[in-house]
């Protein structure tokens, strides 16, 4: 093992599985089943085995006998309505994001997830980088949330909110919220959170004593929704992808205190 280790230090090895993905053509789960199914060949032989060290420089990599091209990177920014599911398939045939982007002409695969009852910004991309910058809770990419609680929230509900509240998973950090009006018996914020863990908002909601009757994601570092329209989706522009990649830049993954 150690040997692999300082090959692939010394030159630039990576997993057979890893390189597949990375050339845009699929998940890392795809890229597996692939390899399994024994069609693809590095310097004409089958190989197997997903951690197979490949030297992408260097090795002749083929898949269903075509020479391994890396696919052009696409990303996608779709405004996904209530009821679609982010999932590529559901075995109870509920309609999931795929059916809303249709062929875009290469294989997509969604930035983090947004629940089945919540709507809004949901970027989608073959790139492996891109998408890690945005879901990998340690760049705390800021993603801003609109919403409709169940009940007038007080000041002192909302600091809580604010300060970070300690979840069943671990505190989370700090919150920015903005109180955007009060309305009969609700009141509507706007949420801003680093860290995007399951169902995160509306359990911080729970926990000081609401609940969320309507979630919208509206914004995802400096990439808004606009006025796209639901249900629809759209290419972000080379300046768009720039702009994220600035505003989020790559964090430590050193770091365990998930406040900081
Ligand atoms: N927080 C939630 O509770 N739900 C989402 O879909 C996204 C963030």
């Amino acid at each position: 093992m150690r040997e692999k280790q300082r090959l692939a230090e010394a030159r630039p090895l990576k997993t057979l599985e890893r390189v597949l993905s990375k050339a845009g053509l699929g998940s890392r789960t795809v890229a597996r089943g692939w390899i399994g199914g024994g069609r693809v060949v590095v310097n004409g032989k089958t190989i197997r085995n997903p951690d197979h060290w490949v030297d992408p420089q260097r090795d002749r990599i083929a898949v269903d006998g075509k020479a391994l091209r890396s696919a052009a990177k696409a990303y996608v920014l779709l405004y996904k309505p209530k009821g679609y599911l982010t999932t590529r398939r559901d075995p109870e045939g509920r309609p999931t994001v795929y059916d809303l982007t249709g062929d875009v002409g290469t294989w997509l695969s969604p930035v983090g997830r947004l629940d089945l009852d919540t709507s809004g910004l949901l970027l989608m991309t073959n790139d492996t980088d891109f998408a890690e910058r945005i879901a990998n809770p340690v760049h705390k990419a800021p993603k801003t949330y609109l919403l409709k609680a169940a009940t007038l929230l007080s000041d002192e509900q909302i600091d809580r909110l604010r300060r970070g509240i300690e979840l069943s998973d671990g505190p989370t950090r700090p919150a920015e919220v903005k109180r955007l009006r009060d309305s009969g018996k609700h009141t509507f914020l706007e949420m801003t959170i680093t860290e995007g863990r399951n169902r995160q908002v509306r359990r911080m909601i729970d926990a000081v004593g609401s609940k969320v009757l309507k979630l919208v994601r509206t914004a995802i570092g400096p990439i808004r929704i606009g006025d796209l329209q639901i249900g629809k989706w759209r290419r972000l522009t080379e300046a768009e992808v720039r702009a994220l990649m600035v505003a989020i830049p790559a964090g430590s993954r050193q770091r365990s205190d998930p406040r900081r």
